[in-house]
């Protein structure tokens, strides 16, 4: 018996097969599941904990320095990098082009792919990204250096002031959006508005659900200061 097991495990492909077939079945099982760029991190993860301990330790100390790099906000501000997609440029070109818009801010502009991608359809409308992940920051000041329209600064939102804005975009996460609806009532012009990606304000009103592809863009004109949120206790 034992002679039999030992011929077998002498069958036994080698361990990377092994991790490479792991990947892929992961990659399948993840395929309608997870959105696509989780099919390469699952497909390599099995050959990188195979190869684990041959791979230099600085790389692993690169990675996650670059991770922080990129997603520093994650930790500061509970915000992580996700993009907006071009339906979502769809939506508020509609929006500029409707409502006659001169300034509109992305407050969290990631790597700016939203505003460069507005500012060169709309040459007369100022777009301003605010960024305070540093890789993020330099990416989309290179994406918007030949736009004159469209500026991008290493400035936490909360810290600047909304006042020029005509409507601020905001694509970041449930936590911050009641204090973010705070800070447009204190600060945008009265006809101003909030446009919220995918996360509402809670307690308020949208005044329009906008179709943005996989999530929905909420409007939310500035109300009147005697707005109807409950103040927390
Ligand atoms: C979900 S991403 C959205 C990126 C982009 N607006 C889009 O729609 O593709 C949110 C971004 O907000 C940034 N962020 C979060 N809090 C911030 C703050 N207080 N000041 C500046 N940027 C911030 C994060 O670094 C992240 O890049």
């Amino acid at each position: 018996m034992s002679r039999v097991w030992m011929q077998w495990q002498g069958e036994m492909p080698d361990a990377w097969l092994i991790a490479l077939l792991a990947g892929v079945l992961a990659m399948l099982m993840g395929w309608r599941l997870l959105p696509p760029w989780w099919r390469g991190v699952l497909l390599v993860a099995p050959l990188v904990m195979w190869g684990g301990l041959q791979i230099h330790p600085g790389w692993f100390l690169a990675a996650a320095v670059i991770l922080l790099l990129i997603q520093f906000n994650a930790i500061r501000h509970r915000v992580p990098l996700y993009r907006s997609g071009t339906a979502v440029i769809e939506a508020l070109s509609e929006e500029i082009q409707q409502r006659g818009l001169r300034q509109l801010a992305d407050v969290g502009c990631g790597d700016g792919h939203v505003i460069a991608a507005l500012a060169r359809r709309f040459p007369e409308t100022q777009f301003t990204g605010f960024e305070t992940a540093p890789l993020l920051y330099l990416l989309a000041r290179w994406r918007c250096r030949h736009l004159s329209n469209c500026q991008v600064m290493f400035r936490d939102f909360w810290r600047v002031s909304w006042r020029e804005q005509d409507a601020v975009f905001t694509f970041l996460s449930p936590e911050p959006m009641l204090r973010i609806w705070r800070k447009c009532q204190r600060e945008l012009p009265e006809e101003g508005a909030l446009y919220s990606l995918a996360f509402e304000v809670p307690g308020v009103e949208a005044e329009s659900l906008i179709g943005a592809g996989r999530f929905d863009l909420y409007r939310y004109p500035r109300l009147p200061r005697q707005s109807t949120i409950s103040e927390p206790e």
